[in-house]
């Protein structure tokens, strides 16, 4: 048996994707019409006899009730919300609740981290794992990037022919290795006396000289990958299928394009037919990949794709064009307007005749491996880093304006057009 933990960090993380994780938590974030970590539920589900999905957090309970309860309705298995009572680190809350995750003794247990995208070798790896005996306490798995973005991630040396994890350093200074970690893990229960290790330590410098605020906290990177290397107890999976991070509003537009297409392989259901628009009226033209909700209104005459995903309840008026971008629940868009690489939030509505166009932030295709720039809001000058715009809940944009490059925050009432602003 086997089961899984997905991290999601709580309210004080997911800063960089705001205005959007204002008023839903970014891991529930929709992206392909599924909330960013249902995409994580849907990976574990396909492994064969994984019975238990944990999700750990420090956000109210309450915040997650609704979605676990329709996530257990939906895929008939054990999924759980563990809060922790302050953030505990990637691995603290691990060891908190070690006695949950160890229930029912499975075999071993994946972690992966809520803020990842990806089509997840779940699979692979297990078979990976398994390979290699009882040797194993962890394999995590890895991919390429560029020398340069690198030092972002945390970065692996490894042994080429067994793929053990010779050297591991956390976002390092300098250059070590171009394969990074992905955020994902397969463990054997035999971790938790490596995390108890570290645990104990820390227990007993905050005894002996009160050094150490937040004791509890561990952190898997720093306090357990490091020393697990060159012990021959972790191993490195690499991987050439997609993959990702999403720490920013812009990697959900990119995200929301790589999860369209994976439909096209497993869930070919969640995309609308490509093809012009029907001469009885009951169809819009569609380019590409799209989601439409099933209570989604789209008026016959609009053209939607490729890459866009509406959430339920939108409305979409006649003639509208929306290209690369997420439209949220509830929001309208009215006659003759176009969306382009954007967010338009929830119950949001933009006038007739508008235009909403962002730039799009994806890796740089002339460079291979590589991965979304996390740039921060401004650059250097003080200026916003041009990026996708987004639109925050209940925003409301008039008719005849031009929104580029901006971000507006929840319930603004917008009178004008914006260029390269944060509409506060
Ligand atoms: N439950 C819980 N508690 N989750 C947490 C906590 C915590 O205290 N802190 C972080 N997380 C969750 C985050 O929500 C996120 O999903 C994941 O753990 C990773 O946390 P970060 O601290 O944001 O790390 P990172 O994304 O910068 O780097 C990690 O992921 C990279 C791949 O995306 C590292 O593992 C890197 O080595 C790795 O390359
Ligand atoms: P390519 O497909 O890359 O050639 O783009 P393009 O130069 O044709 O146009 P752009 O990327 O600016 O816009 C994408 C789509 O939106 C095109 O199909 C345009 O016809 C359509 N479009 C552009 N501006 C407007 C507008 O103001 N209103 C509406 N309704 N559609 C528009």
């Amino acid at each position: 048996m086997l089961k899984a933990v997905i991290l999601i960090g709580g309210p004080l993380k997911g800063t960089r994707f705001r205005p959007l994780s204002l008023d839903i938590p970014k891991p529930l974030f929709p992206v392909a019409g599924l909330p960013m970590i249902q995409h994580h539920i849907e990976a574990c589900v396909s492994v064969p006899n994984l019975k238990e999905i944990l999700i750990l957090g420090y956000y109210p309970a309450s915040e997650l009730t609704q979605f676990v309860a329709a996530m257990v309705q939906e895929y008939k298995i054990n999924i759980r919300y563990l809060q922790e009572f302050m953030a505990l680190g990637t691995a603290g809350g691990i060891y908190h609740f070690r006695d949950q995750i160890r229930l029912g003794s499975p075999e071993a247990f994946f972690i992966l981290n809520g803020d990842v995208c990806a089509d997840f070798p779940l699979v692979e790896m297990l078979e990976f794992h398994q390979q290699k005996g009882n040797k194993p306490l962890m394999t995590m798995l890895t991919t390429e990037a560029t020398r340069q973005q690198s030092v972002h991630f945390g970065c692996i040396v490894q042994d080429r022919d067994t793929h053990e994890v010779t050297h591991y350093v956390e976002k390092p200074s300098t250059f070590v290795s171009t394969l990074i970690n992905c955020g994902v893990y397969l463990c054997s229960l035999e971790l938790f006396h490596t995390i108890a290790t570290v645990f104990n330590a820390r227990q007993q410098e905050y005894y002996n000289d009160g050094a150490g605020n937040g004791k509890e906290v561990i952190q898997l990177e720093r306090d357990v990958l490091m020393p697990l290397a060159g012990t021959g107890r972790l191993f490195a999976m690499p991987t050439n299928n997609w993959w990702s991070q999403i720490k920013t509003a812009g990697a959900a537009i990119y995200a929301n394009r790589h999860y369209l297409e994976l439909y096209r392989s497993h869930s070919k259901e969640r995309l609308v037919e490509r093809g012009p628009a029907a001469g009885d009226g009951s169809k819009c033209s569609i380019i590409g990949d799209v989601h439409i909700h099933p209570t989604a209104s789209v008026h016959h005459t609009a053209t939607l794709g490729p890459n866009v995903s509406i959430g339920s309840n939108a409305s979409i008026g006649p003639g509208v064009r929306i290209r690369e971008s997420i439209v949220l629940s509830g929001a309208s868009i009215a006659n003759h307007s176009l969306i382009l690489h954007s967010i338009v939030g929830r119950l949001s509505s933009v006038g007739q005749w508008s235009r909403v166009e962002g730039t799009p932030c994806d890796p740089n295709p002339n460079k291979p491996f590589a991965k979304m720039d996390n740039y921060s809001l401004f650059n250097s000058d003080g200026r916003l880093n041009p990026s996708i715009t987004i639109l925050g809940c209940s925003v409301t944009v008039p008719p005849e304006v031009i929104l580029l490059n901006s971000i507006v925050l929840p319930y603004k009432e917008l009178t004008r057009s914006f260029k390269n602003e944060i509409i506060l």
